[in-house]
């Protein structure tokens, strides 16, 4: 019988046994891959072989178990459905890391349940780290409960970032890190959103923000740092839109916000 179930808890469980499959998939693929076979938005927009591969296995695996479902995948997946729900899947967040043999990439898959995400997964492949969340139940990595730091000092505060693949976009980027940086303890760029996410979920960083994020960027980690205590707003205070999200410990939350704000961030 194939599986209708809405109820975000099995969603999850659905998720973390696909994403750590997909996991093993790129693990095996690591340090193999050597070229990029396509660039997408721009010359520096990789897609390796694996990010397909990968997206075909979550796909199957997903509408395998619950064929009635919609999936929304980075590599080119965008099925309706008819069952409400519908599954937003970055099959690696994090390509360039992952074509340089890099640490710091990631599965990401969110499911939807009426248009709002109600449970996300987020694999760190390297480090073996499964982050977790359902909504209103918490987050998790690795089954163990995860909360953001209590920092509540700015000029202490450890920022991760990230850039678009589009030049001018980044020429933007860079103008707005010059006047944030003075302002925190250091500014970190990881490489992989969903991964930047979960690091604020988990405390390994005190906030996080970016301006151009896809869907697929955002839909389980959005999820799991607002579940894990993280304020998650775009850089007005509202919820995140157009691509731009802000994820902060609430000691911090707002005053980054201003800071991002104040830096022109939201025109980068
Ligand atoms: C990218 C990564 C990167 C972020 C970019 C994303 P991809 O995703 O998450 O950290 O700065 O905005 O596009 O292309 O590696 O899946
Ligand atoms: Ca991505
Ligand atoms: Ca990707």
């Amino acid at each position: 019988m194939p599986e209708t179930t809405r109820d975000p808890a099995q969603l999850r469980a659905l998720a973390q046994t696909v994403a750590r499959d997909a996991g093993a998939l790129l693990r095996e693929g690591l340090g193999r891959v050597r070229a990029a076979v396509d660039t997408k938005s721009s010359s520096t927009d990789m897609v390796t072989e694996m990010d397909r591969a990968a997206e075909a296995l979550i796909v199957a695996r997903l509408l395998g178990a619950r064929p009635d479902d919609g999936v929304l995948g980075e590599e080119g997946t965008d099925e309706a459905g008819t069952s409400g729900v519908r599954w937003v899947v970055d099959p690696l967040d994090g390509t360039t890391n992952y074509l340089y043999g890099l640490p710091g990439f990631a599965v990401s898959i969110g499911a939807e349940v009426d248009g709002t995400v109600v449970a996300g997964v987020v694999y760190d492949v390297v480090r073996d780290e499964l982050f977790a969340a359902t909504l209103g139940g918490g987050a998790s990595r690795n089954d163990h409960a995860i909360g953001v730091s209590e920092i509540t000092e700015l000029p202490m505060a450890l920022i991760a970032t990230g850039f678009s693949y589009d030049a001018q976009r980044r020429r933007r980027q860079a103008l707005a890190l010059v006047q944030v940086l003075p302002h925190v303890r250091d500014v970190r760029r990881f490489g992989a959103a969903a991964v930047d996410l979960c690091s604020v979920a988990c405390g390994r960083v005190d906030g996080y923000y970016e301006k151009g994020l896809a869907p697929w960027d955002l839909a389980a980690g959005g999820l799991i740092a607002a579940e894990a205590g993280a304020v998650v707003t775009d850089f007005s205070g509202r919820p995140p839109a157009d691509g731009a999200v802000l994820a902060a410990a609430p000691g911090i939350a707002e005053a980054l916000r201003a800071l991002v704000a104040g830096a022109g961030a939201a025109d980068a």
